[in-house]
């Protein structure tokens, strides 16, 4: 299978607590995945663990460049201090209309510092620093932060989370939101354009800090009190 697959999802940094909890939740689902990594072997480590939780799962491993060029759909799951050389390793592979999905919450940790403190990537947001180094014509969609890993990965509890979407493609949205929604309990919000990202990267900090400033392993967050909701 070596050429484009329209209804794949491939998982940058799928290797790592968030992409794999994803990779769980949309294997679930019957979604089709890649897990990419930097390391082939890695991978398919990634893809043995996750068909033993779901045996049934349409998942391969690759390294993250090829997993870029097979998938319709690219989700980035690395941390902020990998985001730029991970598109940068991957950006000539990703393929006209591809949608690139970056859940990057851009945390102090990755300045050595605490991390429900948060760094403001240069043009304000860690998901406009990604698209400013993608290709023409693939559209960046800013979704997932409020998806923890730690829940994501809790297959016996069904999640109750409320995802926001932010980007500047009305149909990568829309594409990004059918996806989310494929995921039981996740509902994606409509939260405008790319320069809305910031907001959804502040809350996802500000989630961290209550949950550990109230010593909650992981919880969702609803939006339902908001009009039009
Ligand atoms: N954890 C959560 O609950 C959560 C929730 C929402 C959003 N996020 C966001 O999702 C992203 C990943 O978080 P995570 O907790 O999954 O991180 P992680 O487990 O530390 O890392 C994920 C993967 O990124 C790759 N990676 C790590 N360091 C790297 C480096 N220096 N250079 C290149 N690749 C590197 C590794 O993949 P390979 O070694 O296989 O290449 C690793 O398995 C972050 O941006 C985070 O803010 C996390």
């Amino acid at each position: 299978m070596n050429g484009p697959m329209t209804d794949t999802i491939a998982i940058l940094g799928g290797t790592g607590a968030e992409g794999f909890g994803l990779a769980l939740r949309w294997a679930q689902a019957g979604v089709s995945l890649i897990i990419g990594s930097r390391d082939a072997a890695k991978a398919r480590a990634a893809v043995e663990r996750l068909k033993e939780a779901i045996p049934a799962a349409a998942v391969e491993g690759a390294v993250n460049g090829e997993a870029a060029a097979r998938a319709a759909v690219v989700v980035l799951t690395v941390p902020l201090v990998a985001q730029i050389p991970t598109i940068k390793a991957v950006r000539e592979k990703l393929r006209p209309g591809t949608v690139f999905v970056d859940a990057t919450v851009p945390v102090g940790a990755a300045l050595g510092d605490r991390i429900a403190r948060l760094v403001t990537p240069w043009p304000g947001s860690a998901a406009q620093q990604a698209a400013a180094y993608l290709p023409p014509g693939v559209p960046l969609v800013s979704a997932l932060h409020t998806l923890s890993a730690v829940a994501l990965a809790d297959l016996a509890h069904p999640l109750d989370c409320d995802v926001l979407i932010c980007g500047d493609d009305a149909a990568a949205k829309a594409v990004v939101s059918r996806l989310v929604e494929r995921i039981a309990g996740a509902r994606a919000i409509d939260a405008g354009p790319l320069e809305n990202a910031r907001f959804a990267e502040h809350l996802a900090a500000l989630l961290i800090a209550l949950n550990i400033g109230h010593k909650v392993k992981h919880s969702g967050v609803r939006f339902t009190g908001l009009a039009g909701l």
